[in-house]
């Protein structure tokens, strides 16, 4: 698909079909939607005049227009709820619901109105990743009725911004609503076609294709360094395990250069929970376990293309859960890579045992600041929902700026408390410390125990087990993997590196 911004009126647009958002309440008497209902004829007014169209969140009114004063001959109201409340979330969900919509109706080519006040650069951005997103479809592996139709050109319009501002935002759009996609597709994987060692070879292709350095320990290099937590995961299965590690110098590093964050990702790539079983209900979803992994290595790709002034490593060790006659058995010990002795209480709590020496070994690289990210627990999903990712951590400023990187970009992050009588739960009889907590509080329990290993760096952990995949279709993307956290996580380096310019 073809992208570009345009400056000029929506009326004059050549393209087939034209996406405009509507609020609650408006009555198209004044600004844009005045001009433009004079020019089909009445029809915006008299649809919100008949209550056909309310304007609720991603409602569509869609006109075939046989004569207009549009050069386009389709027009798509898209509801987007209230006025104030239109920000990069609503942004991006209404440019996904106009291009899923559009193609199924088979149109070819698109113009998508953001009709926003702030920077043209921003909207412009904000449009392409949600239509990006809303394009992608898992379905690969599908032979029939797949969904074939593609819409070929998409135009951004947005009258009188100038062309740096189209250009940019319509670029820096694409490299990351691509990434999100990219992301997308390995956690859609199945455990078959994604284990450690393709896992690997991903990253190793994006560090080809973008520039990037990239290290990839084998199981023998990660016991020389003692990574028990690692090996005892991946005993139990005949793949071996991978520790991914990617790195981005910035040409000009500034005088800042000591700064070295790490982006940290629980790399699963299946999940049966090993000897301490799953039952087989939704066992298949296990899948996307490594979507931690898919987050870092998307978002590194992101990165490695917008070219921010600051080092940022990406880590992801990789492995598969697998029962066996060699896989680790409850009550076994494991030692991790700090020394640290692990009561494995529960092989299904296995993502915290691979993230501890992937945070030693982060720290060993050097990082100054860490953040992980991991489908950790089905409590977080009991807590939170699909709404908000759970964001735990050491160090307070960094929480709330992820948070309010988070908010500029339309992902929901919501913080739960890491208090330190919760490591209370994680105390064990025989060794340092056990890897679960009982039943209660297990999404902090989880972070507890990774805070063992992250002491000494300032330290942030993402738990998206509830927001990785999308259980249903949305109007503005289809069911399953979602790409959450990548669009915060670079907004959240560009933000510390820049200060406020992109503030909106
Ligand atoms: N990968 C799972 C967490 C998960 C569950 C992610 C559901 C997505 C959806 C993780 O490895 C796990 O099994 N966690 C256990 C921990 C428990 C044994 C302490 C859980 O949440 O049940
Ligand atoms: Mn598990
Ligand atoms: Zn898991």
């Amino acid at each position: 698909m073809q992208i570009k911004g345009s400056s000029q009126s929506c009326k004059d647009i050549d393209a087939q079909a034209l996406a405009v958002p509507v609020f609650k309440g408006e009555t198209a008497d004044k600004g844009l939607l005045k001009e433009l209902d004079r020019a089909v004829g009445g029809l915006i007014s008299s649809i919100i005049k008949a209550e056909e169209f309310k304007a609720k969140d991603a409602e569509t009114a869609y006109f075939y227009l046989t004569s207009s004063g549009l050069k386009a001959k389709r027009l798509l109201l898209i509801g987007c709820g209230e006025r104030n409340d239109y920000e990069a979330a609503q942004i991006s969900q209404m440019a996904g619901t106009a291009t899923r919509f559009l193609r199924s109706k088979n149109v070819k080519t698109v113009a998508i109105v953001p009709r926003t006040e702030g920077s043209a650069e921003q909207a412009a951005e904000t449009v392409v990743e949600g239509a990006l997103m809303g394009l992608f479809e898992p379905d690969k592996y599908r032979t029939q009725e797949k969904e074939e139709r593609e819409i070929d050109k998409l135009i951004v319009a947005i009258e009188g911004a100038t062309k740096d501002d189209l250009e940019n935002g319509v670029r820096r759009g694409e490299i990351i609503g691509e990434s999100i996609n990219f992301t997308r597709d390995l956690a859609n994987e199945p455990g078959g076609y994604m284990t450690p060692t393709i896992l690997a070879q991903r990253a190793i292709d994006v560090a080809k294709e973008y520039r990037l350095k990239i290290d990839v320990l084998d199981e023998a290099r990660m016991r020389k360094l003692g990574m028990g937590g690692v090996l005892g995961v991946s005993r139990g299965s005949d793949e071996p395990p991978k520790l991914i590690v990617l790195t981005y110098n910035p040409k000009n590093a500034g005088a800042k250069s000591d700064r070295l964050l790490a982006l940290v990702g629980k790399g699963v790539t299946f999940d049966s929970g090993g000897i301490s079983i799953k039952p087989g209900e939704n066992m298949e979803l296990m899948k996307y376990d490594m979507s931690g992994a898919a987050t870092v290595i998307g978002s590194m790709r992101a990165i490695a293309q917008l070219k921010p002034p600051i080092r940022v490593m990406g880590i992801a060790p990789c492995v598969e859960n697998l029962p066996s006659g060699k896989a680790t058995k409850p009550g076994d010990i494991l030692r991790a890579m700090t020394g640290k002795t692990i009561e494995v209480i529960n092989t299904d709590a296995e993502g915290r045992l691979i993230l501890a020496d992937a945070i030693a070994y982060a720290k060993k690289l050097g990082a100054t600041q860490v953040i992980d990210m991991a489908t950790l627990t089905g409590a977080v999903s009991i807590a939170l929902g699909e709404v908000n990712v759970g964001i735990l951590g050491t160090d307070q400023n960094l929480i709330q700026k992820v948070i309010e990187a988070g908010k500029q970009v339309g992902e929901k992050f919501w913080q739960l408390p890491l208090d330190k009588e919760y490591s209370n739960q994680i105390r064990s009889d025989i060794a340092d410390i056990k890897n679960v907590g009982g039943r209660k509080a297990g999404t902090i329990t989880a972070a507890a125990f990774l805070k063992e290993f992250a002491d000494g760096v300032s330290w942030a952990h993402l738990d998206i087990a509830g927001t990785a995949w999308g259980d249903d279709a949305k109007p503005y993307r289809s069911k399953g993997p979602t790409g959450i956290a990548v669009r915060t996580l670079i907004r959240f380096i560009e933000r510390s590196v820049d200060g406020n310019r992109r503030d909106s």
